[in-house]
């Protein structure tokens, strides 16, 4: 009885290790014949003259920083291309699927669209644990190649409304050695569908534009190499006020209105007010300082400035007050001094004359 069930299950076993191996077989009897005489260096439409249409889709993982000071932005990214390779038709009802997934070190072999980020600073293909890529072949001769990229680009940032503003930070992505007749950039329709996960701790990212631009190499409008096919993806973030409207607009009102306290202390105790007024003119210098320390160095005046240099002037005016009483207080006691020794002298003088005669 058991050795029946043994029996049973053993040939079960073969048999399916039979299909595994044969179909497995199959698949790269179906890539060794794709790979036939297969350049990877020429893209797909060469012989058509033609270009190539590559169908693109951006999804953020997470934005990873906004650096007001480098004037960067840190992205981590999925990017999807797709596009026609007929030369990687297969018949799927081989392997009974429409399609096959590949392994990531299979993209060597195919050709596979270039693509550079023209305000890229750095950026890196993330590879642990092998490289996070995905090529998927469907028997249509469809490509779909998904890879994951952390990139750090270049944005302009107009601080003149801050901590008020609205940044727009763009990402263009460039083909290098193609021209728009050899291969052509499209934003595929459901881009950015997914926005939920991205959060970042001082910005809302509340609009994402995707647009097609028109470069050269140079990013400029001189097409005497070639238009380059170009996309820009326009990130619009919406700095969140609430951080400086706790760190910094509540503690400055705070500060110009302990400055008046000063008001309601007898001006005959010189200590106590002249503690106040520069207690709160250095620490309005501090909070300025540490402001601007995470801030880039230059001139340009931004909205939080103008607060700042407000309360300083109103806090700095109070503690000039004192100053100007002090005097007035010096310049009355010296009158009156003056005068009572003039009374003096006076009553000396006609003691004296009152004396002689
Ligand atoms: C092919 O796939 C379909 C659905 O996945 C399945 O019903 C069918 O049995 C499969 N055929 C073979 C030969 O494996
Ligand atoms: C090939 O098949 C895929 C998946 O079914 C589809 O998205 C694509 O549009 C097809 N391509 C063509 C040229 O029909």
């Amino acid at each position: 009885m058991w050795n029946h069930y043994f029996a049973l299950c053993f040939l079960i076993a073969v048999q399916c290790c039979i299909t595994s191996i044969g179909s497995s077989n199959v698949r790269s009897e179906i890539l060794s014949q794709m790979m036939e005489g297969y350049d990877n260096t020429m893209q797909p439409t060469i012989d058509v003259d033609e270009p190539t249409v590559i169908g693109m889709q951006l999804s953020i993982n997470r934005i990873n920083s906004v650096d007001e000071i480098q004037m960067d932005i840190t992205l981590d990214l999925v990017l999807e291309r797709n596009w026609e390779d007929h030369r990687l038709k297969f018949d799927g009802s081989r392997i009974n699927r429409t399609y096959m997934d590949m392994d990531p070190r299979h993209a060597g072999f195919i050709w596979i669209p270039d693509l550079f980020i023209r305000n890229e600073k750095s950026a890196e293909w993330h590879s642990v644990t092998i490289p996070n890529r995905m090529l998927r072949l469907y028997e249509n001769g469809s490509v779909m190649f998904i890879s994951r990229i952390t990139v750090t680009a270049a944005c302009p940032m107009d601080l003149f409304m801050f901590p008020f503003d609205t940044q727009k930070c763009p990402l263009i992505l460039q083909s290098y050695a193609f021209t728009d007749e050899e291969m052509q950039y499209e934003w595929t329709e459901e881009q950015l569908d997914d926005r939920r996960h991205v959060k970042l701790s001082h910005f809302d990212i509340t609009d994402v534009k995707f647009t097609k631009c028109a470069t050269n190499l140079r990013g400029n409008e001189y097409f005497n190499e070639g238009r380059r096919p170009c996309l820009q993806a326009e990130f619009v973030l919406q700095r969140d006020v609430g951080y400086y409207v706790l760190e910094v607009y509540i503690p400055s009102m705070v500060l110009v209105s302990m400055s008046w306290i000063a008001f309601w202390i007898s001006k005959n105790s010189p200590p106590a007010r002249v503690t106040i007024g520069l207690t709160s003119v250095l620490t309005m210098a501090t909070m300025m300082a540490s402001l601007n320390s995470h801030l880039p160095k230059s001139s340009m005046l931004k909205a939080i400035d103008v607060w700042l240099n407000g309360c300083l002037t109103f806090v700095f005016s109070a503690f000039l007050e004192y100053a100007m009483v002090s005097v007035q207080i010096a310049s009355t006691e010296k009158r009156k001094i003056d005068k009572i020794e003039t009374e003096e002298s006076e009553c000396r003088h006609s003691y004296e004359e009152h004396q002689v005669s």
